[in-house]
């Protein structure tokens, strides 16, 4: 539908409704250019994603306010710049926790047979990047408690499917069922109650260290960056530092895990590409991610090329509209609609990618990287990084906000299909399996396709 209507409307802006909300459909850089720069009382990011997520109801009746950087934006510095620079540190226990996990699920004995396993690829993606999240976010103490771990796994399959029969309701019925879908949920409390009890031990460290009392370094984790970076004249409490790190939790490992399984089932399906891929991985390449977290052109591109035609969202940019939003041109979003570009129809454009629908996975590498013998055809003009914001390709966002945890996504897939190019062939079960379950503007990794590996 939004394909259609982004075909039709040659560039212009185009309507869509929606069951609570209609969507106003924008691609132009002048479209784009204004909600940039629209004032964060007008076009409200945090306003959709609680429409989306209904975090009064799945996130134990936490309600972030609608105006974004109404209590700081310290999170960014804590996803973009502490993590980022952490990452350098991580890097072996990023290594050593795909291995760990890979190992764990595979071993069960239904999967096993000789060298031989078969896995359903998004379960064990999922698995994979809860764990490495859960060490990066939580540290040693939680992630090794695997009681909470294993919540925290369910946790966010709960939140989609309550959120998303919450949205549908009206008003009145979400006051009925929504105390109904948070007070059952004993998940939630479960995961809130554990994690808040480590932040509240933390921030009493922290001030312990402060005034000199105790003089071990602190922990660097998700928790201790956004203690680190709450905003200090707000004086949040363990909770509310809490629900913070619940929520980034939340978007991160959903988006990173189905990006993952796409670009697996996108291996499995381009058998063409393990060679090259696999001559990188193997060779000194990968010491240098290893030591600088950098490099890998090839399979950089290769994840790229993957995200490009099996995006996890049709629409990117959502924005809520807190009062009638009028752009240059007349084209209205009305209070509580939302504007949003259909990322997923531009990236299967030829005007910016050549060859739009085909699967080209070095396109976005250096020419000089580029092997002669390569399966791939088409470059586009420029390089560019999986991690980069660039133009008209907006996994990461439309500009204006950006993702801050891009460099750690790009970082953990990579590891993950290095970790299996190194030591498995991979091919699907079944080639007929569809391998994506469409849900209104979402793609879902489809749960029953499932992959074989074969050790090497
Ligand atoms: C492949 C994985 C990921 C994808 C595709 C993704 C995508 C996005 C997108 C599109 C936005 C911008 C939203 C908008 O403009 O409406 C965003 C924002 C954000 N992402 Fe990610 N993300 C991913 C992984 C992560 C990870 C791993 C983290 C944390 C470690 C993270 C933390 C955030 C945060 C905190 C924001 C809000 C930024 C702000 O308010 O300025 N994301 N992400």
């Amino acid at each position: 539908m939004i394909s259609m209507g982004y075909k039709t409307a040659g560039g212009k802006p185009f309507e869509i409704p929606g069951p609570d909300h209609d969507h106003v459909f924008i691609s132009s850089d002048k479209h784009l250019e204004e909600v940039r720069k629209a004032a964060r009382d007008e076009l409200s990011m945090f306003g959709a994603t609680k429409q989306m997520f209904q975090p009064q109801y799945t996130m134990l009746g936490h309600n972030w306010l609608d105006e974004r950087g109404a209590e700081g934006v310290g999170y960014i510095r804590a996803c973009g710049t502490l993590f980022t620079r952490q990452l350098f540190n991580l890097m072996p226990d990023i290594e050593r926790l795909v291995d760990e996990e890979f190992r764990r699920v595979t071993q069960q004995p239904e999967y096993t047979s000789g060298s031989v396993k078969i896995v359903q690829g998004y379960d064990l993606l999922r698995r994979i990047i809860c764990t490495v999240n859960g060490f990066c976010f939580f540290g040693d103490e939680l992630a090794n408690n695997e009681k909470f771990m294993s919540k925290i796994f369910t946790y966010n399959q709960v939140v989609i499917q309550a959120a998303e029969v919450l949205r549908l309701l009206p008003e009145f019925m979400k006051s009925i069922v929504g105390p109904i879908v948070s007070r059952t949920s004993e998940i939630q409390s479960f995961i809130f109650e554990t994690l808040n009890e480590v932040v509240a031990r933390r921030m009493e460290d922290r001030r312990l260290r402060e005034t000199g009392e105790i003089s071990a370094p602190a922990p660097s984790d998700m928790i201790e960056w956004i203690i680190e970076t709450a905003p200090t004249h707000l004086g949040w409490t363990s909770r509310r530092v809490t629900y913070e790190i619940i929520a980034i939790w939340f978007g991160s490992v959903h988006a990173l895990s189905a990006t993952a399984t796409y670009a697996l089932f996108d291996l499995c399906e381009h058998p063409e590409y393990i060679e090259p891929l696999r001559k990188e991985v193997t060779g000194p390449a990968y010491d240098e991610f290893i030591a600088t977290t950098k490099g890998l052109p090839l399979l950089d591109s290769f994840i790229k090329e993957s995200s490009r035609l099996s995006p996890i969202e049709s629409m990117a940019g959502r924005r809520q509209a807190l009062k009638d939003f009028v752009f240059s041109d007349g084209t209205t979003v009305k209070k509580g609609d939302w504007t949003c570009v259909p990322t997923k129809a531009m990236q299967y454009d030829d005007a910016y990618f050549p060859s739009a629908d085909s699967f080209e996975g070095f396109r976005f590498a250096p020419q000089d990287k580029v092997p002669r013998d390569s399966p791939s055809t088409v470059l586009q003009s420029e390089p560019s990084r999986y991690s980069d914001i660039s133009d008209n390709y907006y996994v990461w966002g439309i500009g204006g906000i950006v993702c801050p945890g891009r460099f750690y996504a790009s970082i953990a897939t990579k590891s993950v299909l290095a970790y299996i190019l190194k030591n498995f062939d991979c091919s699907l079960e079944n080639q007929n399996t569809p391998r994506t379950f469409t849900w209104r503007s979402y793609s879902f990794p489809r749960q029953d396709a499932r992959v074989k590996f074969t050790a090497r």
